[in-house]
């Protein structure tokens, strides 16, 4: 496709005449492209971003003469003389009223959808300058959003209007607490972000994955130089034989077990097994019907049952049994508990694969910088991905350079490799930069799930309503490779007690292969599909207690000095609070639904809470972060921060900590983003840790940098410090100096100052009873929801959500907020609407995941109970705020109706079924 200004075209009868944001262009292309294809890479307005290319997610939506409208449904033919408004349109020397409003509130996190959000919202302002909630839902009902819980986005829309009171800022040595506005927000809200699909070098090769269409198939390759002779504009193909390093890739070492492109067989539907380069309409356009490969499908096994069975075929023959590990932990002694107890009780739970559903598949480019492989590519794991590659492709880690772009949401599958060694491999084998963009599809059926579980518990309490014993016993489907299914079977048996005192205990976790699609980490690592069990069984234990839901919990919360099941003793415990901070919001919301029982209308309220603890950082594993920061000469403080901002806000949350610690102002930081070439290894964005881990590391690093000027300025700890231009400021006991850092020697980067420094947290391997310290720190919250059922057709309407979350210290309450509203979405999912099923819900129409109407109002409780261990008293949030969702929602459904489900997700058919099964049908 050519574009030209009209200005500057020669006429063409083929040319399509319109405007773009006020301008007059024409493209001379097919009719039937897309016009978000033409947006995005003729006119080179990557603002319009593009998730499904279906008409699913709406991220791509523009304005058609002021009515929203999805570009990549949008032919160009049907734009001949139309005005085509993009988020780049929304400019005039500065953010809009609704941008600002948008950064104001929190309302982007990772920003793929923002573009989209905001386009959509424009169209609603224009006709209604004050919208009321209802309508900005209505009007934003077509763009999907998996971070933000879309709440902040309703705020944003109706509160754009407004006049604005400025950004808010935070003074000196006050930006821990303070709700600052996310740093690198701007080019979110302007869709100026750079994401993997934005940029690739011009001349960059496209590059084509081919994937298993089977479950488990033998497979073999025909004559590929033939087949080439008859395609123009393709320059090669690759295979697993082209691989030059380990073909064995794996985020945990020892179990590293993923080829990057498969030798025969391929073990599960979408699996790599050749890559093919060329022309990127070519690329495109190739019907692969031809390819030389021939498939020879073999029996399958795609459930943990299956794969356990005797005549199973074995995906790994050295892992007997399809038994890639298991996790344990015991305390005390279970049976005897259970044996003497006043109630016992028991029940189990099945859940689904889920899908990430970020709203970026996967995308990057590859080139060389002399004999440096670059790769620029959406990530959680910069570091992980560099040495992967390296390994892959036979190169020292060295010669391997990490590009992360700003990230489309990642929720824990983008900590896997994808498409990093693929684009490297093609680079590394022709010399050429490369471009790999994946479709929709390509995303859902490549990358990894939650782990679908199977399991089952007993509980016992006494007669006065305390735990005595809890037995649980899990089985995880981790699928045909390794990924973080050792996460998994290690971190569930350790959590799955709640955080809730149990004296004696036994856990089994499980990670078993199958040839379903690879499970891997997913917020939460296995723990809220435990805490679906776990939770659902305190319910029914408060009843057979005759006690209430919410006392019964409060009775056995963990409080300072317990210990754990692993016999860990805790400090700054906050789950009690974070109970008792529901009580008056349960108190009315049980009053409300038992006035309404007397109601004999098929339409049943319900009242469900649940609690939940995490561990912050990896099991009982090392995973250290380094932070640098230094002061330049030109005044500048330069925070080099590696720990990959995802959308949760670790670009901000790091550098007001690091601020508080150096004693500067926020407003004076620089951030350089997680290159590996600049950016010390800040580990990965998972297991909720880069606040309190690379968070404690930037505390450390500012606490040394502001030790080394004290130092220079020979002056004591209290000294205040503040910048003028190139002059540091440094006041102590009424007298003042004035550093010139421009005439201060600087060191090879350029600083004048500087500090690196590392943290790793404080664990211990487990023995092999599982007793040991698997976490330095662990996070709290607990959760309530209100909802109606349709007892006729078992649909369930959240109502109201009140979330309580410890987090030892805010650092960022409105950062924090949205982490909680972007859980409890994200829990609203995997309790009523996802299931991914591998070859039937492989794109966004097929797989619902919550749009804006799903989520209800969410009133948030930030507590604070400070850990000795947290940087400022911080724990991690990001995961802990989906893990209670679905138990709440399970145990009101159970309140209004009776219905007790067991199968996830619920959907209308299970909740009728279970309706029914109680016998509470209308
Ligand atoms: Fe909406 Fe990430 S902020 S998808």
């Amino acid at each position: 496709m050519n574009v030209v200004t009209q200005e500057q075209r020669k006429e063409s009868d083929q040319a399509t005449r319109f405007r773009v944001n006020g301008r007059p262009v024409a493209i001379e292309a097919a009719a039937s492209s897309r016009l978000s294809s033409v947006l995005r890479e003729d006119l080179q307005l990557t603002g319009t971003k593009v998730g499904c290319d279906a008409g699913d997610c709406g991220a791509c939506t523009v304005l058609l003469d002021g009515a929203q409208v999805c570009s990549c449904m949008l032919p160009l033919g049907q734009v001949e003389g139309r005005e085509i408004t993009t988020i780049e349109g929304l400019e005039s020397g500065g953010l809009s009223a609704l941008q600002a409003s948008f950064l104001r509130h929190g309302a982007a996190q990772c920003g793929i959808c923002t573009p989209g959000m905001v386009m959509a919202a424009a169209s609603l302002l224009a006709k209604t300058p004050r919208p009321s909630a209802a309508e900005a839902e209505e009007a934003l009902g077509g763009v999907l959003c998996r971070c933000t819980g879309y709440r902040k986005i309703i705020a944003a829309v109706c509160d754009a209007w407004r006049p604005q009171d400025g950004e808010a800022t935070a003074e000196s040595g006050k930006a821990v607490g303070a709700a600052v506005l996310r740093l690198d927000g701007r080019p979110k809200v302007t869709g100026r972000d750079l994401f993997g699909a934005d940029w690739a070098p011009e001349d960059a090769l496209s590059v084509r994955v081919l994937r298993s269409p089977h479950h488990h198939a033998a497979f073999s390759f025909g004559d590929f130089a033939a087949w080439l002779e008859k395609q123009a504009d393709i320059d090669l193909v690759l295979t697993a034989d082209d691989i030059p390093g380990r073909n064995a890739f794996g985020v945990i070492p020892p179990f590293a077990d993923q080829p990057a492109l498969a030798t025969s067989p391929a073990r599960f539907r979408g699996e790599a097994v050749a890559l093919i380069a060329g022309k990127a309409a070519t690329v495109e356009a190739l019907d692969l019907d031809d390819f030389p490969i021939q498939w020879e499908p073999l029996p399958a096994v795609l459930t943990s049952d299956e794969a356990q069975a005797a005549a199973a075929p074995q995906l790994h023959p050295e892992r007997p049994n399809n038994l890639l590990t298991s996790g344990y932990v015991e305390c005390g002694e279970p049976e005897t508990a259970m044996a003497a107890a006043a109630h016992r009780i028991t029940g189990s739970v099945e859940t689904s694969y889920v899908e990430h559903a970020y709203i970026e598949p996967e995308a990057g480019a590859s080139w060389m910088e002399g004999d440096i492989l670059v790769i620029q590519a959406c990530t959680q794991a910069p570091g992980m991905d560099r040495g992967d590659t390296a390994a892959l492709l036979g190169l020292p880690e060295e010669r391997v350079r990490i590009i992360p772009t700003a990230t489309g949401g990642g929720f824990g599958s983008k900590l896997d490799l994808s498409l990093q060694p693929l684009l490297g491999l093609v680079t590394l084998k022709t010399g050429r930069p490369a471009r790999l963009v994946y479709s929709r599809h390509e995303s859902m059926i490549s990358t990894t799930k939650r782990h679908p579980a199977k399991q089952k518990a007993e509980l016992a309490a006494d007669a006065e309503g305390r735990v005595t014993a809890f037995i649980f016993d899990g089985d995880f489907n981790t699928g045909a490779y390794a990924s973080w299914g050792p996460t998994v079977a290690n971190r569930v048996p350790v959590h799955a007690t709640g955080p809730y005192r149990t004296p004696n205990y036994r856990g089994i976790g499980r990670a078993i292969h199958s040839n379903g699609p690879i499970s891997g980490a997913f917020r939460g690592f296995g723990v809220p599909q435990a805490a679906i069990l776990q939770e659902t069984l305190y319910d029914e234990m408060a009843e057979r207690c005759g006690l209430d839901r919410l006392e019964f919990r409060i009775l056995n919360a963990f409080v300072d000095g317990d210990r754990t099941a692993t016999g860990q003793t805790l400090a700054g415990v906050g789950i009690r609070d974070c109970l008792e901070a529901l009580r008056e919001p349960w108190q009315d919301a049980l009053a409300v639904a038992e006035a309404q029982k007397e109601d004999a209308g098929h339409i049943k309220r319900g009242v469900g809470v649940a609690s939940c603890w995490y561990g912050c950082g990896n099991t009982s594993l090392s995973n250290p972060s380094t932070i640098k920061v230094g002061i330049a000469a030109d005044g500048s403080v330069v925070l080099h921060q590696g720990a990959v901002d995802i959308g949760q806000g670790s670009n901000t949350v790091i550098a007001q900590i690091c601020a508080d610690a150096l004693g500067l102002p926020l407003a004076d930081f620089r951030l350089l983003g997680g290159d590996t070439a600049i950016t010390p290894d800040a580990g990965k964005t998972s297991a909720s840790r880069q606040t309190y881990v690379s968070g404690k590391a930037a505390q450390l690093a500012g606490a040394a940098l502001r030790a080394a000027v004290l130092r220079h300025a020979n002056v004591s700890a209290a000294a205040a410090l503040s910048l003028d231009g190139h002059l540091l400021l440094v006041r102590d006991k009424g007298a003042e100096r004035r550093l010139d850092l421009s005439a201060l020697p600087q060191d090879e980067n350029g600083y004048v100052f500087a500090a690196m420094e590392t943290y790793d947290p404080p664990t211990t391997t487990l023995d092999e009873k599982g007793q040991g310290i698997p976490y330095a720190v662990y996070g709290y919250g607990a959760q309530m929801v209100e909802l109606e059922v349709d007892c006729r057709l078992g649909t369930v309407r959240p109502l109201r959500f009140v979330a309580a979350h410890d987090l030892g210290r805010v650092i960022n309450p409105l950062l924090a907020e949205g982490q909680i509203e972007g859980g409890i979405a994200q829990g609203i999912g995997l309790a009523l609407m996802e299931e991914y099923v591998p070859g039937r819900t492989e794109n966004l129409h097929d797989y619902l995941i919550p749009s804006i109407g799903d989520v209800p109002e969410i009133h948030s409780i930030l507590i604070e109970k400070p850990d000795p261990e947290g940087p400022f008293g911080a724990k991690g949030l990001g995961e802990h705020a989906l893990i209670p969702t679905a138990p709440a929602i399970l145990n009101a459904i159970r309140h209004a109706t009776g219905a007790r489900i067991t199968r996830l997700p619920a959907l209308p058919h299970r909740v009728l079924e279970a309706i029914q099964a109680a016998g509470a049908g209308a």
